[in-house]
């Protein structure tokens, strides 16, 4: 680390130590929105791709359809922008500056433009001396640019940690979250402090990422595939290091985006990507083109049934579990406990065998860990069929699709 950034970053960090916690009041469940990252990269082509390249115009298009049809009405909110926003310099005063070109109104503008349809604007940087991309990096800026940033009325960082040592997030992150605080402007604070830490196959501080960080990603980027989809499930119910017991309400683990609508996945593989985003309290962030989105993919991320396992107060992710006696290369069970109602549970089933037929098997409550001897109501959750009421001791009769999903809400009687 440069000399100069370590004895800052020295006197900075005395300051962060007197912060018991992240206490923004943002966060309290996993934030949803969209951001365009997944599905646009670093396309700046506006030339020959005006209505794929990143720009505001993207931006506004999004918003008008996040709030006319119906995604704001079940939560979604923060409009986010990812790398390749920036002009390629600072300004005279080394202030931060969009591409005069891609958005020529501004930051502002366009946080205003969110702020009036009831939306909230999320931006992108990196602690770094540049971004993923070569955009101009917060390095020696980080204070100046927190101040921008709320300046400009942005309601959330995601703060990327590319061309960096990983060790330095460890600092880095826990000053940009102070400085955040110190705008006075509540700003959601994303951060790829620990994913940047497992690449390098550093034990991570969760407990640290956890207390100055509202979402963190920890695992690969996501990808249009279902190969994609399942590697971070199975990392997830794996649960390395530990770091889901630092999930709950104001700090969620992030798995990232959601690339239901996109090219990659069947529709029982966005169903299970949907539904397991929302066991596991993930961020329901979409990356896609809600301007061309087939029906049945609209329906599944504005399932109210589905975003209420994601909403629940509680802000418990899902574990995996494993009942004695049940061996399946193929079968992954997962309970998540909720509160509303009081003492219900999400119970998912996911069965990545790829054999052209429905797998078929019974389970009993009491196998996976339900344990109310008055027993339970059972509903499937997408569609919201009643299943019947069953004693923890009677066996379920499920069929799950290959790389198919069957979630039920299990209400205590
Ligand atoms: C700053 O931190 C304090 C103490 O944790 C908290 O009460 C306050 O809400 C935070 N303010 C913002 C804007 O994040
Ligand atoms: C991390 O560990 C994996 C598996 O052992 C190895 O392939 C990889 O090269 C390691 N990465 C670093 C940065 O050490
Ligand atoms: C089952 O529940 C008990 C008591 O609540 C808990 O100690 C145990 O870890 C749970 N087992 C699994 C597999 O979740
Ligand atoms: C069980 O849930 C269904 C909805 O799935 C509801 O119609 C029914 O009244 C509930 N039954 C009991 C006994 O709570
Ligand atoms: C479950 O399957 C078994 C055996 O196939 C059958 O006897 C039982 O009636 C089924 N239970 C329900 C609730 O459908
Ligand atoms: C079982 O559920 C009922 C209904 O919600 C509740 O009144 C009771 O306290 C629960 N029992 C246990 C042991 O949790």
């Amino acid at each position: 680390m440069d000399r100069r950034l370590m004895k800052w970053a020295m006197v900075s960090l005395t300051l962060v130590q007197t912060i018991q916690a992240l206490d923004n009041g943002l966060a309290r469940t996993p934030p949803m929105g969209w951001l365009d990252w997944e599905r646009f990269r670093c396309n700046v082509d506006c030339v020959n791709d005006p209505d794929n390249c990143i720009s505001e115009k993207l931006f506004m298009q999004m918003a008008d359809i996040i709030v006319a049809e119906g995604y704001k009405d079940v939560g979604y909110e923060y409009v986010c922008i990812d790398d390749c926003w920036l002009a390629e310099s600072r300004d005279e005063h080394g202030r931060l500056m969009a591409d005069p070109e891609r958005f020529p109104s501004g930051i502002k503008a366009l946080a205003d433009y969110m702020h009036t349809r009831g939306l909230k604007l999320g931006i992108y940087e990196d602690f770094g001396q540049t971004t993923c991309d070569k955009y101009p990096g917060s390095e020696f800026f980080l204070q100046q640019d927190a101040q921008t940033f709320a300046d400009w009325g942005v309601d959330l960082l995601k703060l990327d940690a590319c061309n960096l040592n990983a060790a330095d997030n460890d600092y880095g992150f826990p000053i940009m979250s102070f400085y955040l605080n110190q705008t006075g402007r509540p700003i959601l604070f994303s951060c790829d402090w620990a994913v940047y830490q497992y690449y390098d196959n550093m034990s991570i501080d969760y407990a640290a990422v956890a207390k100055y960080c509202n979402i963190w990603r920890n695992y690969h980027d996501m990808q249009d595939s279902w190969d994609s989809v399942m590697n971070t499930v199975e990392y997830f119910g794996t649960n390395q290091g530990g770091f889901q017991q630092h999930v709950g309400p104001g700090s969620f683990s992030d798995p990232d985006m959601l690339i239901v609508g996109d090219f990659g996945l069947s529709y029982d593989q966005q169903r299970v990507h949907m539904g397991m985003w929302a066991m596991l309290a993930a961020p329901l962030i979409m990356s896609n083109d809600l301007r061309h989105i087939d029906p049945k993919s609209k329906a599944l991320l504005q399932n109210r049934r589905v975003l209420a396992i994601n909403q629940d107060p509680l802000g418990h992710p899902a574990t995996r579990v494993t009942p004695q006696g049940f061996n399946s290369q193929t079968l992954s069970l997962w309970t998540k406990p909720l509160i509303k109602p009081q003492g219900s549970f999400a119970v998912a089933i996911v069965n990545k065998d790829i054999q052209g037929t429905p797998t078929r098997f019974s389970i009993r409550l009491a196998d996976l860990n339900l344990s109310n001897n008055s027993g339970y109501n059972l509903t499937e959750v997408f569609d919201g069929l009643a299943m019947g009421v069953y004693s923890i001791s009677k066996p379920i009769n499920i069929s799950v699709n290959p790389t198919g999903i069957v979630l039920f809400q299990a209400v205590p009687v």
